[in-house]
């Protein structure tokens, strides 16, 4: 069993979970080529990524190269793949959870990377999609607010997105009960939603920051890429369901402090 992009911080949280596998890091594979001659796998966990989105936007190429390029030469190795895909597949027009059979249509380049990504998997693929991830090693929302906060009395974060933030820890710990369903599509994202200031605040709160949250919109934090509206994730094809991330929240601070 391997696990590609083991650096990420999805990759970090599989390799906890899966403690028999075998990490395989950028400098190990660089997925925008071909498997390294000789390594084969009985199963496939692929998590590296461009999960740079305004990146994206500017190099809408070499994003393909990792998630659309990656995910087939991770399906070459001819072995039952797992590969993540996102909430940002969807335009976020929808006022209710997004399930598997809502037709995607990404806003952004890394969206049309990734749902590109979900093709080049093949037929012995699980396709995870998951949202906002966080975890305690990489770059993610949850490292840069603390580090935001323990900086400014206030932040300005944006307030009309609407998504559920997912502890990698959980999903990681999830993909056992993937394994066990048929190949296919599903949503795996934590129970709960939330936008991203009240995100903010409650990292704040349970951090015992006393940073003040300055709720603002899209339009004026003025991101590259366009990101949908709403963006909660949902199973209708029994995947497996996620705690609250409030819980994944408390769980990731109690793991960044200890
Ligand atoms: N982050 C999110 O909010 C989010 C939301 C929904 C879905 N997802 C999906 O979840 C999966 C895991 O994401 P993550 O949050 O763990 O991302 P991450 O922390 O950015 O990790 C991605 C890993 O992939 C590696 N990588 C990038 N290009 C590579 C290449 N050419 N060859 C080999 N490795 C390469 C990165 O290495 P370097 O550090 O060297 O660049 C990094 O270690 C991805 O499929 C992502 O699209 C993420």
């Amino acid at each position: 069993m391997i696990v590609t992009g083991a650096g990420g911080q999805l990759g970090q949280a599989l390799l906890e979970a899966f403690p028999e596998a075998r990490g395989l890091t950028r400098a190990e594979w660089d997925v925008t080529l071909p498997p390294p001659p000789g390594l084969t796998a009985d199963l496939v966990l692929h998590a590296a990524a461009w999960t740079d989105v305004d990146g994206a936007e500017d190099d809408p190429q070499s994003a393909a190269a990792v998630n659309v390029g990656g995910v087939q030469h991770a399906a070459e190795l001819g072995a039952p793949l797992v590969a993540w895909s996102s909430d940002y597949v969807f335009d976020g027009t929808k006022r209710s959870p997004y399930v598997e059979s809502d037709a995607p249509a990404p806003l952004s380049a890394y969206g049309r990377t990734k749902l590109h990504g979900e093709a080049a998997a093949g037929e012995q693929a699980w396709i995870v999609r998951s949202s906002w991830l966080f975890g305690w090693t990489s770059k993610n929302f949850v490292r840069t607010m603390l580090r935001l906060g323990a900086e400014r009395d206030e932040v300005a974060v944006v307030d009309d997105q609407r998504g559920s933030p997912t502890y990698v820890e959980h999903l990681a710990a999830a993909t056992r009960e993937v394994l066990e369903l048929p190949y296919g599509t599903y949503h795996v994202a934590a129970g709960g939603d939330c936008t991203w200031a009240d995100f903010a605040e409650a990292i704040f709160e349970e951090a015992g920051l006393d940073t003040r949250v300055r709720r603002i919109t899209t339009a004026e934090f003025g991101a590259k890429a366009p990101r949908p509206a709403y963006s909660v994730l949902r199973s209708e094809r029994g995947a497996p369901e996620l705690p609250h991330w409030r819980e994944g929240l408390q769980e990731c601070l109690a793991r960044l402090s200890a």
